[in-house]
């Protein structure tokens, strides 16, 4: 079956180590959970028949709603080839700057929204999604003559995974995306990363400090007791052993892409946290 692909990049995007992710994937599951879903490199690898995906950036679901509804989905097209066209610094910062007048932006056509997120995303600097304190894009121009906005082919076949299977598409907190999970389900939670100095977190309007980490900690918990399979991604800090001791930790390398300073990027400790025993997973 041929797969789709995240169709942005998206910081902490996890491409580069879905395998090792879908190793350590139980093999059967009834709903499968993402909750920070962001570009979607492992639902896209699993495809599950049955899936609730969440992430708390309305801007990004919405693309995932759009691409999802036939009139939507070849509108955004449409206007993603507008973007293309008429691409240049200039026309960055106008389409940029569309959520700085609230009232004309609320009334934006979602499929305009929609294709404003992903060209914003092809042509900003570095891929980056950062919001200031009143929720305005403000990552700059990223210096490239040309974007391409988006693969045809790797859209429509988004599209027809989300058209062919039960997918439930949320925009709230990770603690409701999962107030309906049971016994069977399984959920893999990949949140903004912690970490012992400081790190990149600004994905939304709120940032994911250590009292977050706390209360997703108290989730997973309460999801351990439900009876659920539970897969947690994080950086290995001090905080991070301690709220997960009672479970199995195992350790991958992973190079960090998005980061504006080059020390940002170098290779750094990451862990996999599961609350099950792992059965060597060969898919
Ligand atoms: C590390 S990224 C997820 C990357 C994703 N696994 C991928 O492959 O692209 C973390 C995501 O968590 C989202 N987020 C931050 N705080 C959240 C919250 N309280 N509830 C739900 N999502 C949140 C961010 O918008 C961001 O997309």
């Amino acid at each position: 079956m041929l797969k789709g692909k995240p169709f942005v990049k998206w910081a902490g995007g996890k491409r580069s180590v879905v395998d090792k992710l879908i190793k350590l994937a139980p093999l059967h599951f009834d709903t499968y959970y993402e909750p920070f879903v962001g570009g979607g490199a492992l639902l896209f690898e699993l495809a599950p028949k049955k899936a609730v995906i969440n992430d708390y950036n309305k801007e990004l679901m919405n693309v995932y709603e759009c691409i999802k509804d036939d009139k939507k989905f070849t509108s955004m097209c449409n206007e993603l080839n507008k973007h293309e066209l008429n691409h240049s610094e200039e026309y960055y910062y106008e389409i940029r700057n569309l959520d700085r007048d609230k009232k004309k932006f609320s009334h934006l056509a979602d499929y305009k929204r929609a294709a404003r997120t992903i060209y914003l995303n092809k042509a900003c600097f570095n891929g980056l999604y950062r919001v200031n304190s009143k929720n305005e894009f403000n990552v700059p121009f990223g210096k490239k003559n040309k974007v391409n906005t988006y693969d045809g082919s790797n859209l429509t076949l988004v599209y027809v995974y989300l058209n062919t299977n039960d997918v439930k598409i949320l925009s709230t907190d990770f603690d409701e995306a999962v107030k309906d999970a049971k016994k069977g389900d399984f959920i893999y939670f990949d949140p903004p990363y912690d970490s012992d100095t400081s790190t990149f977190n600004s994905y939304t309007e709120n940032g994911f400090g250590k009292e977050e980490h706390k209360r997703l900690a108290e989730v997973f918990k309460d999801l351990d007791k439900r009876g659920c399979y539970v897969m947690l991604s994080n950086y290995n800090t001090s905080l991070v052993k301690e709220l997960y001791k009672d479970y199995n930790f195992h350790y991958i390398e992973a190079k960090r892409n998005i980061g504006a300073k080059a020390k940002d990027r170098g290779t750094v400790e990451e862990v996999i946290i599961t609350n099950y025993d792992n059965v060597e997973n060969d898919n």
